[in-house]
Order: structure tokens, then sequence, then C-alpha cells
């Protein structure tokens, strides 16, 4: 079953044909992030406007790319939700009227279902039920139980921040370029994750709290220039040495793994039956979450992160979930009558 996959629920601009939810015939995904390098985060209204530019050419292209015409293809995939109201719009909206005028089955997926299915996507030995996936993206951080395909129970979510909502503000006060994560990842490898010992918050059962590792950062660099803490956060980056800028990167990062982590590590003992971990979202591309990982939990299970090009949004993760909802005989949904969630949780 080939599904072409589209994505535009942030700032980028995605369309794959997958087969079968893992065989890649092509991957095509247009970012936006020249643009808002220059404002330092996402900008709603120039995001879908660049979506409406880009988001034909970018399906050509993923037929192009897999040397296919619309009549090869079995069925459609859009993410309809969560996401940049305008942004979601785009994408459903194209996908709408393809599947009207094509007539294809549409399948509206969620985008952290996708996001978790990315894992699947080209692997050799996927991942086996009852799994634990840890999700963390710019908007999401949550401890999600599967006990088999499209079945999702949130066991732990964010409280405040999503964790790479909170890569990014502290890139912003260090004084590194949109989008943060990636360039927290970079500095830190120059970086000593000891340096600035930073506080673990209280937070009951498997929920999360990012918004005080924020504070904290920034409470730090103060005190560590000996600033008053009304100093505003966008003057301290001026303050700051490479190595102080990098030392308070790793230790930020290390930090934040940690947190993760430990949660993590509480959930398997609440679920004693699980038999993999999966991590999913763009946060899964950090290198330090990735070997901390690693070695902490793959003597007892085996561990998944999606490929780096599948880690950020794509259309083919996308096509992925619709393929598993298929098989597991989820209804198509009406292209007449699709509309967009900007918030809504996975179930
Ligand atoms: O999944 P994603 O591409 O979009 C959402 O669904 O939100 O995630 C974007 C987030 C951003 O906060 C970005 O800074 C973060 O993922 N990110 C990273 C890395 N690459 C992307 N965070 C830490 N380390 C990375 N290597
Ligand atoms: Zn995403």
């Amino acid at each position: 079953m080939k599904i072409l996959g589209i994505e535009t629920s942030c700032d980028e601009t995605a369309a794959a044909i997958v087969e079968n939810g893992n065989q890649i015939l092509s991957n095509v995904v247009v970012s936006q992030i020249d643009i808002f390098a220059e404002y330092g985060g996402v900008i709603p209204e120039v995001a879908a406007r660049s979506h409406l530019e880009t988001i034909l050419p970018v399906i050509h292209k993923s037929l192009r790319d897999a040397k296919l015409d619309f009549e090869d293809i079995d069925a459609i995939a859009v993410t309809h939700t969560p996401g940049l109201t305008g942004s979601l719009l785009i994408g459903t909206l194209t996908a709408r009227t393809l599947a009207i005028l094509k007539r294809k089955p549409l399948y509206a997926v969620h985008h952290l279902k996708s996001h978790i299915y990315a894992n699947w996507l080209s692997a050799d030995n996927p991942p086996h039920f009852p799994l634990l996936a840890l999700v963390v993206s710019g908007g999401h951080t949550q401890i999600i139980y599967m006990r088999e395909h499209n079945h999702f129970e949130i066991i732990g979510t964010t409280r405040d921040d999503a964790v790479g909502e909170c890569f990014d503000k502290v890139a912003k006060i260090l004084g590194l370029p949109y989008p943060g994560g990636p360039a927290i990842d970079q500095t830190a490898q120059n970086g000593n994750p000891k340096r600035y010992p930073l506080p673990h918050p209280k937070v009951s059962n498997l929920d999360f709290s990012f918004s005080g590792l924020k504070t904290a950062v920034l409470r730090t660099i103060q005190a560590e220039l000996g600033l008053s803490i009304k100093t505003p956060s966008f003057e301290l980056k001026n303050h700051l040495s490479t190595q102080q800028i990098a030392d308070f990167a790793a230790s930020f990062q290390n930090t934040a793994c940690d947190i993760l982590l430990e949660k993590l590590s509480l959930a398997l003992q609440s679920h004693p039956n699980i038999q993999s971990i999966v991590l999913a979202g763009g946060v899964s591309a950090n290198q330090t979450l990735r070997t901390k990982t690693q070695s902490i939990f793959s003597k007892q299970y085996q561990i998944y992160f999606p490929e780096p090009r599948f880690s950020g949004d794509n259309g083919a993760m996308v096509a992925a979930a619709a393929y598993f909802e298929s098989l597991t005989h989820t209804p198509p949904t009406n292209p007449y009558t699709l509309s967009i969630a900007p918030r809504t949780p996975i179930h």
C-alpha cells in the first residue's frame, strides 16, 4: 500500500511516499528555518503563507522522486492536529482537495502518532509491544504507553513548557541561533556538563515541568556574572565567554536529559512487561539523550530512535502512521468534513 503523507503542522512543508509503513519511496522536506532564524522563532502567519507557496511543488517533487503518478497512490494522509492553526489548514485543505479530485481515501493523522511511527520507517526489526514512547518535541513532552498498534495511553505529560521549548528558550538566553535544540547539542560538545549544577523539579507521578529549569539557568548565569536578577535575559549573552556558553549549554542539556530519563525509569518500574523504548519528536535527535538512553536502558530493553532525517517533522512518518491505522481497520476520514484542531491529546 503506497501512501502519500503530507505534513505542515509547524514550519516544515513536507510530503513523502511510503510503501507498507516502512519503505521510503520519496521524502521531501522544505524547512522554513532560514526565514525564522532572522526572527528567532516561528511567526504563525508567515509560516502559513510559506506553506501555501511551497506545498504543491513539494507534493509534485515527492511523486517525481518516487517515479509515480497519482494513479499509483493508494491513500493520502495528512496531519490535522495538533499544531499552528494556519499551518494545519494549508496541509489539510490541500489533502482534502486532492482526495476528492483524485478519489483517494484520506487519513487524518495525529502529529504525535506520526513522531512515534517514525521509528518504523526503514526498520528491519521494528519495535515490539508493549512499549513506552518518550515523545519530546517543541510542543510536547509525554510518556506514552502502547499495548499494541494504535493504542496510546498518556501516562506522563508536562505541566508547563515542553522540553524542546526549554532548549529553544535557553539557547536564546545564551545567544545561540534558532532553532535552539541543535545549537545547544553542538555547542555542548565543547562544554563541561558538571560545571553548573542545576536543580531537578519536584513533580509527583510521571509528569514533567521544564519552566523552572529555564529560570534556574537564567538565575545561575546572572549569579555567575555577578549581575542582579533584574538584568534582562537578552543582555546576558553579551557578558558570557565562549567557554561559559558551552558549559551552560552542556550543564543544561545534561540536566534536561536526566530529568527525562528519571521519569522514564519510574514509568518502566510501574510497567514491568515493557519490551521496547521508543524515542520520538525533534529532541530525540539529541546526541546526549541518545547516548544516555542507550547506556541506562539497553541491557534490559530494545531502544529505538528515528533516523536523524525522520526525528524532525516530515511526511514519511505521517504516511507510516496512516498505514498502521489502516492495518488496524481505522476507517478513512470524510474529505468533505475533515477539520483541524490546534490541540488534541493523542488517543
Ligand atoms: O518534533 P519537532 O521537529 O516539531 C514539533 O513537533 O514541535 O521538534 C522541534 C523541537 C525544537 O524545539 C528543536 O529545538 C528541538 O526539537 N530539537 C532538538 C534537537 N533537534 C531539534 N533539541 C535538542 N537537541 C537536538 N539535536
Ligand atoms: Zn513535530
